[in-house]
């Protein structure tokens, strides 16, 4: 414990101050706080690489006041190295001081607060071993470590707040990961969703600019918001039906569904399981339709087209992505819009953007030398750029506190993904006895490798699932339904227009009898073989 020293007003953070009987160990002040002064000591035998300073942040004695104070017995147990002690050994301060420059103060605090992140992630967050019956299995968590902490930290110690070096080293590296030219880092999937939307909407587009009545085929059996912002925007949405067990539209209906207000086709890979990306995109592309993946559940599912695999997210004009702690990577709030061409980028840019014409990035002005030299018909000449708007737009921007974390979180996406296969292979495995008797077992579209989101399961028609949701609730293994079933049969969609040419059934099947359970990279195999227990016990007694 710190104890009082005699005179302690004359020393501040950041000073080195060394004892008179024992100047090789100098103590570096952290803190001043009411009659203490909390060292940490320079005893430690680091290697100079590894140090967060060089003798050059190390100012001359001379700029501090003389004197020694009585220095506390015991010190906090970081060390750092003996290079603070030879430097002001050299100065000849052996019972004076020196200071830490305030850069190098930034350093040393820097690595503390990385330490005690690395240290809370230990003691409080470390996964805690699987207890069946008691513990839960739950669907989906958030899987992380000491390092996503420790990004945390730095960018909360930079302080920036807004989206800053961190949202940009995400955004390239997010779309580098995807093989795509263009990511964009928003708040939500849900965001990233109503940019899609909104960006095919702008009159930048021109004779391929969306209007509202214009049609978008889609899915009922999904998240609301992939339909949520094709009404919004005014657009109709035309429902497809979707079949089990791959839980993904019928590509021959979308074909089919094809009018002469058709502007483009937004779905989702359900679950993780890619749509017939195939078939959906030789549709695009003979009807001249925007094709936009929803990939909110399915980053690092994979699909081949004439043997080229590519990831999901990689097939679309626009694909989107979530990383709400539920998805296969997270930042808490996040999600991206990714594209490969640059007038949709400018777009997409743009919307998130508040709408403006500039794209100079937070805290930065006159990215385009001509700051002042933008002509515009109705405003004033030379009109400030900055406050130039080309679209009525948004603030769907992240912060640099999410974009750190999920930069951490990249670095774990190939581990996540061997593990979401892993523990799908072990449920299809389990319960593979059972596939087409009482139960329908979830099937990858031809020519995917889903990265599964969950782990969907359909009864047989005359078996109840609530009961069964509710046995395994007992047994604390969580359970999610098809998120809106069938969206047009929610309370939001009474008075919304839509078409669905060739019915729901398959659709309404799956709501009223399709579940799943949960395969994310932090539950066990323990975990993972008690809820296929729990289930094929469950149905053998039914
Ligand atoms: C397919 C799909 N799209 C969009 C979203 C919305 O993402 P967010 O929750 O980040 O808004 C979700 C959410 O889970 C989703 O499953």
């Amino acid at each position: 414990m710190p104890r009082r020293v005699r005179d302690y007003s004359m020393h501040t953070i950041g000073d080195i101050v060394c004892a008179a009987e024992s100047p090789e160990t100098p103590l570096l002040v952290l803190e001043t706080a009411g009659t203490t002064l909390r060292v940490a000591a320079f005893c430690g035998a680091a290697a100079e690489g590894a140090l967060p300073f060089g003798p050059e942040d190390i100012e001359a004695p001379e700029a501090l006041a003389a004197g020694t104070p009585q220095l506390p017995e015991a010190v906090d147990t970081w060390s750092i190295s003996r290079l603070a002690a030879v430097r002001a050994q050299a100065w000849g301060c052996a019972q004076g001081c020196a200071r830490l420059g305030g850069s190098a103060m930034d350093r040393v605090l820097r690595r503390m607060g990385r330490q005690t992140s690395r240290a809370h992630y230990a003691a409080v967050h470390a996964p805690r071993p699987f207890e069946p019956g008691v513990s839960a299995v739950p669907v989906s968590g958030k899987c992380w470590g000491a390092e996503e902490m420790e990004n945390l930290t730095e960018a909360s110690l930079d302080f920036w707040l807004t989206a800053g070096r961190f949202c940009e080293a995400f955004e390239k590296r997010f779309a580098a990961i995807l093989g795509r030219k263009h990511a964009l880092a928003v708040n939500s999937g849900s965001s990233a969703n109503l940019l899609a939307m909104s960006a095919l909407a702008s009159p930048l587009l021109k004779e391929r600019q969306m209007r509202p009545g214009d049609e978008v085929i889609t899915v009922a059996a999904g998240f609301p918001t992939t339909v949520a912002p094709i009404v919004q925007m005014g657009f109709v949405p035309v429902f497809v039906d979707v079949t089990a067990p791959t839980y993904n539209a019928v590509a021959e209906q979308v074909a089919e569904a094809v009018s002469p207000k058709t502007k483009a086709i937004f779905m989702a890979h359900t679950l993780g399981n890619p749509f017939d990306l195939a078939a959906v995109k030789a549709v695009a592309e003979r009807h001249g339709l925007w094709l936009v993946e929803d990939s909110c559940d399915a980053l690092g599912s994979t699909y081949a087209i004439n043997g080229g695999s590519r990831m999901c997210g990689a097939f679309g004009d626009l694909a989107t992505f979530s990383f709400y702690p539920a998805h296969h990577i997270t930042m808490g709030e996040g999600g991206a819009v990714v594209c490969d061409n640059p007038l949709l980028r400018k777009i997409v840019l743009s919307l998130r953007d508040w709408g403006r014409d500039c794209w100079c990035p937070p805290g930065k002005d006159d990215t385009c030398s001509h700051r002042y030299e933008w002509k515009f018909p109705l405003l004033p000449a030379g009109y400030d750029h900055k406050y130039v708007y080309s679209h009525l737009g948004y603030n769907l921007k992240i912060s640099d506190m999410q974009a750190a974390v999920g930069l951490a979180q990249l670095d774990r996406l190939e581990g996540f993904t061997a593990r979401r296969r892993k523990n799908f292979s072990l449920l299809q495995k389990a319960l593979g006895p059972l596939d087409g008797k009482k139960i329908l077992l979830p099937q990858a579209t031809p020519n995917s490798a889903p990265s599964w989101f969950g782990y969907l399961l359909t009864l047989a028609p005359g078996i109840s699932r609530q009961p069964l949701l509710e046995f395994l609730n007992s047994r604390h293994i969580g359970t999610r339904l098809l998120f809106a079933g069938n969206m047009t049969k929610q309370p939001c969609f009474e008075n919304v227009r839509y078409r669905a040419p060739f019915g729901l059934d398959g659709t309404d099947a799956i709501m009223e009898r399709t579940f799943w359970v949960g395969l994310y990279p932090g539950l066990s195999e323990d975990q993972i073989a008690y809820t296929a227990e729990s289930i094929s016990g469950w149905l053998a007694a039914c």
